[in-house]
């Protein structure tokens, strides 16, 4: 019988990725690593051996994968976005969006394991909450602090590419450990 030769570990998943500038940039980095990206609606024929992307809601993506099997998970912009559940449970009380998608982040990731979002001050108090109620601990950090030459690679995406000095000043960046 042929056996299927086992994948190697997702190192970097990019949730809602646009159109791939940071993932693209971090695969072109490190070839030895393997990179995905999912979004829901953008389509790329990608040329990197080491980077895979599908086109494909990420709550999707997430349920197909193994318990503690990515090291880093990403998302820029993009959790408010990604609304693939019920936002009440069967008692009618209200369910942030965010909540299961999180729980799910949170089984996926290797332990120890990253999620990094990079995401507007006012969304930050309720951001923290639900990740601290998934199992994370949570770092926060404004983008402008991170912008610095050398850690570019990590903080990168199209939209923050072209935002404004003005609107950088609201961007913050989140690092939730999972343990
Ligand atoms: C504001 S864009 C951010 C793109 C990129 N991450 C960046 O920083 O420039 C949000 C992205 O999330 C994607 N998206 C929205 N809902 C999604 C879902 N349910 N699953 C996966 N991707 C989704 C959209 O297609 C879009 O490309």
């Amino acid at each position: 019988m042929l056996r299927k030769r086992p994948e190697k570990p997702i190192h970097f998943l990019d949730l809602g990725s646009g159109r791939n500038v940071r993932v693209n940039l971090l695969a072109e980095k490190h070839p030895e690593k393997r990179f995905v990206s999912v979004d829901a609606q953008t389509r790329h024929t990608v040329n990197l051996q080491n980077l895979e992307h599908h086109r494909k809601d990420a709550m999707n993506y997430l349920k197909e994968q193994p318990d503690n099997s990515i090291r880093i998970i990403n998302a820029d912009f993009s959790i408010r976005s990604i609304r693939s559940m019920k936002h009440f449970d069967v008692e009618g009380n209200y369910i942030p969006a965010e909540k299961k998608l999180f729980e799910e982040i949170h089984r996926v990731l290797k332990k120890p394991g990253s999620f990094f979002l990079t995401t507007m001050d006012t969304e930050i108090p309720l951001m923290k909450k639900l990740l601290h109620a998934a199992g994370f601990s949570v770092n926060v950090k404004p983008i402008n602090e991170l912008l610095l030459p050398n850690k570019r690679l990590l903080t990168y995406s199209e939209t923050l590419a072209n935002a404004t000095p003005k609107e950088l000043e609201n961007i913050y960046r989140l690092k939730a450990i999972a343990k």
